[in-house]
């Protein structure tokens, strides 16, 4: 099984991409609003077909990011059915069984920080996603949204701490830099619920943790009971010139043929050397030649009154090319997807 783990630093979220190798078959769980273009990207890349965006919770901290996820793929938005929140199209209650490809997870209620709190166990046991449930050497707070710290004892002690010893543990937050644990390292090391705490241990530990209410709770929990549709339904805005593309690299890529379809609307920056740019494989008519060794320095050259297309040989330069114009301030700019050698390929005019 493919398993993918994607970091929000705004708000410490852990996203988890998962997918069937052979059929492709995936889906994501705690997707974040924000980071939609990184995870969109890196769907595409891998060749996945995106069946589900899971929410293991609705959450306080972050907008979810499945109603996007929905719009760009056709995923199903699945999140407890005990919220009752709008767009979702899988309402998920303990027992269920989320299938793609070969691959499945179990649905396991875990309710405590939430009411609708779910724990998601793959197929064979070994990887447990706990949401905000047990965490890397925590467990997640109990002192808003229908938080019941008595339950939440209840839920990782039952639920959670039966896996099997190895069975490898992904949570939804770290605020600390942790990546993942195993059931029986948090058996023994956990210091709310390990070593044999006891449910009144945990309880006086929990209703004393004294934190500050999460800065997105007003904007994050009427977003999320819309499983992130903005409202109005109306997206962040998308460049308009010109349909790009955001790799998961972070490279603004345009496709070779829209611009050759557009080339009056467009600047063409070519960033290779002088060499090159008289060689073999030619350039673009009317091309401004700035060698990527200089663009830095040179970057109040190229005139922003159009869109800015990079072109190298092969996509690379004119990727880092793009950031350059960026960073200086050009805000329509996208690197021609395979430079030159694909322009040339598709026997496009120069
Ligand atoms: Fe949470």
């Amino acid at each position: 099984m493919i398993c993918r783990q994607l970091f929000d630093p705004v708000s410490s979220t852990y996203t988890y991409l998962l997918a069937d190798e052979r059929s492709r078959e995936a889906v994501i769980i705690d997707p974040v609003f924000e980071q939609h273009a990184r995870d969109a990207a890196l769907v595409r890349e891998l060749g996945l077909k995106l069946l589900f965006s899971i929410d293991t919770h609705c959450h306080a901290d972050h907008v979810t990011g499945a109603w996007r996820m929905k719009v760009a793929f056709g995923s199903r938005i699945a999140l407890s059915s005990v919220y009752g929140a709008c767009n979702v199209d899988l309402p998920l209650s303990d027992g269920d069984v989320v299938r793609f490809g070969s691959e499945w997870l179990e649905v396991r209620a875990t309710p405590g920080h939430t009411a609708g709190c779910l724990s998601l166990v793959t197929r064979d046991q070994r990887i447990v996603f706990t949401g905000d449930a047990l965490l890397v050497r925590g467990a997640g707070r109990t002192d808003f949204q229908q938080g019941d710290a008595h339950r939440l004892f209840r839920s990782i002690r039952e639920r959670l701490l039966t896996l099997p010893d190895e069975c490898a543990l992904y949570p939804a937050h770290d605020y600390e830099g942790r990546t993942s644990s195993t059931i029986g390292e948090e058996r023994v090391h956990n210091p709310r619920i390990g070593g044999g705490a006891r449910e009144e241990d945990f309880v006086g530990y929990m209703e004393n943790l004294g934190l500050p209410h999460p800065k997105q709770l007003a904007v994050a929990l009427p977003a999320n009971m819309r499983a992130g549709e903005p409202e109005g339904g109306r997206l962040p805005s998308q460049p308009d010139w010109g349909p790009v593309v955001v790799t998961y690299a972070g490279v603004s890529e345009i496709a070779p043929e829209w611009v050759a379809q557009h080339r009056g609307e467009v600047r063409v920056l070519d960033v290779r050397s002088p060499a090159e740019y008289g060689g073999e494989l030619g350039h673009l008519e009317g091309a401004q030649l700035v060698p990527i060794d200089e663009l830095r320095a040179r970057a109040s050259e190229v005139p922003a009154d159009r869109p800015v297309v990079v072109v190298c040989q092969t996509g690379r330069r004119s990727g880092l090319g793009a950031a350059i114009l960026k960073k200086a301030g050009v805000a329509h700019v996208a690197s021609i997807a395979g430079g030159m050698v694909r322009w040339r390929e598709l026997g496009l005019p120069s």
